[in-house]
């Protein structure tokens, strides 16, 4: 079959696998390719169990897999016949050197580019799907272009806004398309390429287009602004627990001024997953490095908050449980970062639960879909740790439940029943606000929510 279009991404992970297998679902007309170093991971693309969650995601990878999509270790080869490429290696926080803990380590990136110059033998279109500093563009451009054969290359930024477990909506639904360009006939060109492909499904309306370093920018400043809302209202959940306001309440009426809006305003242990403060910390470190201090300081702020909401949700604990955890059974309701996905990066629980080791509580951990994920991150820590699906099995003689994740599962528990099987007096720590907490007071549990008057039978 003649396709019209070969496109390519390098890198099959959270962005690249899904992402290119919604363009080849809804562009049967253009045959796309998923490469990726890793083979046990294009092994998996190629299974019935594919190496990530989503909901929905399952359903379009076995619909267009073997007919217009390609999942291959044959990065080379893929690169040669292949006229856009969708570049969406990973890019994580550099933890070495200069900007360690802050700068985004591009040593993927880099090799990549090599990689593509090396290859190519024809103009390509090279379209940055990774979250990268501004200017990363630039720096592609010049290994590009630093070839002595007269290949051209256009290097386009088109970020991707996608939340896990809502990916696939998010994808054949998106707020908006954003791509970036460099303003040259070639660039602009490339550019209209590229919305051709998105308006195959996106309506127009919905595709903006900006200069590259906006682009760029604005993928950074998206998650800072979101997470700074969660910073936000977790500091006024705070104040809420001392002066006897309820975080929910005080939400509601924040939200529904239409100049604030009501996403993202829900009080939570802490946000986690792998963009938020990877990407704000990238923010601080640019701002920085322009001699920008006051701008740095207040987004790093956004990032302290968050840990100490963390700190503060153990803390909490530790005093209502009569100021010690020694020898306490802890159950951690969830380890993912969030709902419905089994991603665990940056995850409160991760945190919590060292912290809750090293006041000597013993710990178990239920969790739907990340408990795989969760022994790999507390891996080696020395300590009574254990594991199991069953979130009633997983809570029996425990002195305390502290939900860490809000999966919907656990608001519809019998808690009857799992009050009945737990050590007296029993605790609920409730981390996301999801549990009927007047009807676990009633039940007989000592309920600590999040930003609202605790409910004791002190
Ligand atoms: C985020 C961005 O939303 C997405 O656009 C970007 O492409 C990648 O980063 P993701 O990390 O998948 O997506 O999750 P998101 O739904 O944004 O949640 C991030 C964290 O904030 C989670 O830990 C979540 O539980 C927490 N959160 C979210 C809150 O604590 N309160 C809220 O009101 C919303």
């Amino acid at each position: 079959m003649m396709f019209e279009k070969r496109i390519l991404c390098i890198g099959a992970g959270y962005v690249g696998g899904p992402t290119l297998a919604m363009i080849a679902y809804k562009c049967p007309q253009y045959k796309v390719t998923v490469v990726d170093i890793n083979p046990t991971r294009i092994a998996q693309w190629n299974s019935d169990d594919l190496p990530i969650y989503e909901p929905g995601l399952d359903e379009i990878v076995k619909a267009v897999r073997g007919r217009n999509l390609f999942f291959s270790t044959e990065i080379e080869k893929e690169i040669k016949e292949s006229e856009i490429i969708f570049v969406s290696v990973n890019t994580p926080t550099k933890m070495f050197g200069v900007g360690a803990g802050m700068a985004a380590d591009l040593q993927h990136w880099e090799k990549t580019a090599r990689q593509i110059r090396k290859c190519s033998e024809s103009d390509k279109i090279i379209v940055e799907k990774s979250t990268l500093p501004v200017k990363t563009a630039l720096a592609m451009e010049r290994i590009l272009i630093s070839s002595d054969n007269e290949i051209h290359f256009d290097v386009l930024s088109n970020p991707e806004f996608l939340a896990e477990g809502t990916a696939i909506k998010d994808l054949e639904d998106p707020d908006r398309v954003l791509i970036g360009s460099r303003e040259t006939p070639s660039g602009l060109k490339a550019r209209d390429q590229l919305v051709e492909i998105y308006a195959n499904w996106v309506q127009r309306e919905r595709i903006i287009t900006s200069n590259i370093w906006s682009s760029e920018l604005s993928k950074l400043v998206v998650n800072a602004f979101l997470a700074q809302r969660i910073s936000s209202i977790n500091s006024i959940a705070a104040l809420c627990e001392k002066t006897d306001a309820d975080i929910t309440e005080v939400a509601r009426a924040v939200g529904m001024d239409s100049r604030v809006g009501n996403k993202f305003l829900n009080a939570s242990v802490a946000f986690g997953g792998s963009c938020f403060k990877k990407d704000i910390m990238n923010l601080v470190y640019i701002c920085r490095s322009y001699g920008l201090d006051e701008a740095a300081d207040y987004w790093e702020d956004v990032v302290k908050i968050n840990d100490y909401q963390k700190e503060h949700f153990v803390l909490n604990m530790l005093s209502a449980m009569f100021n010690t955890l020694v020898g306490k059974k802890i159950c951690l309701f969830g380890f993912a970062f969030k709902a419905n996905t089994g991603d665990t990066r940056e995850s409160p629980g991760i945190f919590i639960a060292k912290r809750l080791i090293e006041e000597r509580a013993e710990l178990v951990i239920t969790d739907p879909k990340a408990l795989n994920n969760a022994m790999i991150d507390l891996e080696g820590i020395e300590g009574k740790i254990t594991y199991a699906e069953d979130p009633y099995e997983s809570s029996a003689g425990c002195d305390a439940i502290a939900v860490m994740t809000e999966w919907e599962i656990y608001a519809n528990l019998d808690f009857e029943k799992i009050y009945r099987s737990m050590a007296k007096p029993a605790f609920i720590f409730d981390g996301r606000n999801i549990l009927d907490h007047k009807r676990l007071f009633e039940i007989g549990f000592n309920v600590f929510p999040i930003g609202k008057p605790a409910l004791t039978h002190f």
